[in-house]
């Protein structure tokens, strides 16, 4: 499948993950092409966050290495990974409380632009006018004056994908973005991250099925911290191992 000379966005080589003193991720290989929506599933437990944590730099690995476009980035802090490319939510979603919703996604507008004080400065009527468009985009314009602990589930959530997707990071891990969403929500989100993610490369962790078949070009099954299946969505849902583990978990 690897074309001649071209290196995958994001490879993870036989990553080991030790918590509580038991493995969560087993000699986990995977790799992702720029422009790939990868969606993550697999039930409870199997260690979806756990992977987008060692991706970003938050668990240790016991084994193994990952690569962001060659370079090697399991070694370096999380702020670093971050910098390099990789942008992220949270499944509990990780925002500043105290701070407004437009004050929030200030924060995420003005580290766009590194370390460059005085560029950013120079920057601020942009700042101001995308701050506007992503208040519009993600629907919180309403709620932008309050601080981001005063808002529903629903709109936090929004506000966290709407700081994640604000970054200029290629690379973004989304962890159950629409969990807690009425389906209409779902679908706006979805519908957002598809416009917002045009040119990036994404990987999902997502329970909602339907929502892992409208976004991801692919989808990668994981169980017991290994991979279980990994194809085209309809070959994924076709295969009858996948197909026990899931009506193993009732989903
Ligand atoms: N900090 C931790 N300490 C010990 N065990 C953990 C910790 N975090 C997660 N685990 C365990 O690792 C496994 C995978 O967790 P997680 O990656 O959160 O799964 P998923 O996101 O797929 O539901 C689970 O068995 C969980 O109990
Ligand atoms: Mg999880």
């Amino acid at each position: 499948m690897n074309a001649v000379g071209s290196t995958p966005l994001l490879e993870l080589r036989g990553v080991r993950c030790v918590l509580g003193g038991q493995p969560v991720l087993n000699e986990l290989n995977l790799q992702v092409r720029r422009g790939e929506r990868v969606a993550v599933i697999g039930p409870n437990g199997a260690g979806k966050s756990t992977l987008f944590h060692a991706i970003s730099g938050l668990r240790p690995l016991r084994a193994g290495s990952v690569w962001l476009d060659g370079r090697r980035i399991d070694r370096l802090a999380p702020a670093q990974i971050a910098r390099a490319g990789v942008g992220r939510s949270f499944q509990t979603p990780q925002v500043f409380a105290q701070l407004s919703v437009a004050d929030n996604l200030r924060c995420a507008l003005l580290a766009r632009g590194g370390g460059n004080w005085l560029k950013r400065r120079a920057a601020d009527t942009a700042i101001e006018q995308d701050t506007a468009g992503w208040l519009r985009a993600l629907r919180l314009a309403e709620v932008s004056h309050l601080q981001a602990r005063q808002i529903d589930d629903a709109r936090l959530r929004a506000l966290e994908l709407g700081l994640a997707l604000a970054g200029q990071a290629p690379l973004l891990l989304l962890d159950e973005p629409t969990a807690g969403m009425s389906r209409e929500q779902a679908g706006q989100m979805v519908e957002l991250t598809r416009q917002v993610c045009a040119g990036r490369t994404l990987l999902l962790i997502e329970h909602d099925l339907d929502t892992v078949f409208r976004l991801a070009t692919r989808v990668v099954v994981l169980h017991q911290g290994r991979v279980l299946a990994d194809g085209m969505p309809q070959e994924v849902r076709a295969d009858p191992q996948v197909q026990a583990v899931y009506l193993g978990m009732g989903t």
